[in-house]
């Protein structure tokens, strides 16, 4: 049965290769003071800063810089970003970048008008913000998380050997973000096939609970089969505008929170991939695609006609003579095939695990019960095992 549920999508998104000059309609709405959020500068190789810096400037903004945010951002970054904020009283937090600068950015927005310490208020207590909000927006490069258009924030504590996200309500999400498919045609080709297994898995993880006829889970096969066919494509020309234009938004789409509605939704996958991002500091979209096989072969029995469903309806598996199990298993098959035809990382050893850490991993796994099975802590062991 479709769960009950409420819908309502605060981004206001403007997409395709003429985007950026809506910036123009937008910074009017804001205050005098940007704080201008980048990553190791790729925005500075392909001219989206420039381009930005003159927009900014046009529209008479005083322009603060806060530039260095690191894949996966960890909290002594985010400090320092509260810190800029709050010396320089910005009005609107600008990332230009992918998941991690916009991640971070509303992380910094529920932080600089806050006493307590972010990361035991939003990611040890998983408090909600009492505090003013400091408007984020986002001009997206590189497409995956969905980042742009819902309200989750990942932040990395390299110390503690975790790395956690949290939800935040509608408040916290972009007012606006910018999409153009262009500004992700320079992204190394390891990073783009990276954010085509990120947006599959997060398509994945929704789709994978419940048994019921739930109109998210055909819209789910329906995103899935664009990520496919359109990856396909972009990893022999990443320059298809078509192809990569389709990769954006269907990345906002897996996780903007429309496929999720009425489903209990799963995230295990991502829950042992933030593990392993926390331990190796290695690719998101690497580390899901690294254990995602050994934890669906795990589930898949808990859930056998719905794995039975995604061959047939993602992969066009031919379901004559065959069994709900055999087919799962081809489903399952399928999904690996294409993985190795896009290249992403098969194994968590490639990424620089190895038998010595898979204890550190497991400690940092948090298990969530909204999937096919509530996995046991030797089974988060064993998959780890499996996945190296
Ligand atoms: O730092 P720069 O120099 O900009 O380089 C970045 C970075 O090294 C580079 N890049 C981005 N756009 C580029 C480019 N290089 C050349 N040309 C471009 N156009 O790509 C590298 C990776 O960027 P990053 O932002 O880290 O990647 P992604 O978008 O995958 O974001 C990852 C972070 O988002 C979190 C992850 O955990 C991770 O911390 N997630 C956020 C989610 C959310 N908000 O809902 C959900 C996701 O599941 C995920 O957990
Ligand atoms: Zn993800």
């Amino acid at each position: 049965m479709l769960g009950n549920f409420s819908y309502h999508n605060a981004t206001k998104l403007y997409f395709g290769d003429d985007s950026l000059q809506y910036l123009n309609e937008e910074l009017p709405k804001y205050g005098k003071t940007v704080q201008l959020i980048y990553g190791g500068g790729s925005v500075k190789r392909n001219g989206i800063y420039d381009a930005v810096v003159e927009i900014l400037k046009a529209n008479g903004k005083t322009v603060v810089e806060d530039a260095g945010v690191m894949p996966n951002p960890t909290v002594e970054k985010l400090r320092e970003g509260v810190r800029i904020a709050r010396e320089n009283h910005v009005d609107l937090l600008l990332a230009m970048g992918g998941g991690s600068c916009c991640d971070y950015a509303k992380a910094v927005s529920v932080s600089v008008h806050c006493d307590d310490d972010p990361w035991e208020k939003y990611y040890v207590r998983f408090e909600e913000p009492d505090c003013e909000i400091v408007p984020v927006a986002c001009i997206l490069t590189m497409a995956g998380t969905g980042s742009e258009m819902n309200a989750g924030a990942v932040i990395t504590n390299h110390e503690q050997k975790l790395k956690i996200g949290h939800v935040f309500g509608e408040e916290v999400m972009p007012k606006f973000s910018i999409l153009n498919p262009k500004f992700t045609f320079s992204l190394p080709k390891r990073q783009m096939v990276a954010g085509i297994y990120d947006i599959f898995n997060h398509i994945c993880e929704q789709y994978f609970s419940g048994e019921d006829d739930n109109t998210s889970d055909y819209l789910a096969e329906a995103l899935m089969r664009s990520v496919v066919h359109s990856s396909l494509i972009a990893v022999e020309n990443p320059e298809d505008y078509e192809a990569r234009s389709n990769i954006m938004w269907s990345a906002t789409w897996a996780l903007n929170t429309l496929i999720s509605r009425g489903k209990s939704t799963d995230w295990m996958v991502h829950m042992l991939g933030q593990a392993v991002g926390a331990v190796t500091d290695a690719t998101h979209g690497m580390t899901l695609a690294a254990v995602s096989l050994p934890y669906y072969r795990t589930i898949m029995p808990y859930g056998e006609k719905k794995f039975a469903r995604f061959a047939t309806e993602v992969w066009r598996v031919n379901p004559e003579g065959k069994s709900d199990r055999e087919l799962a298993e081809a489903g399952l098959e399928a999904l690996e095939n294409w993985m190795k035809q896009i290249g992403v990382a098969m194994n968590i050893t490639e990424l620089g695990a190895s038998e010595d850490v898979i204890e550190d991993i497991a400690d940092a796994t948090i298990i969530l019960d909204g999937g096919y099975k509530v996995l046991t802590r030797d089974e988060v062991v064993r998959i780890l095992r499996e996945s190296l």
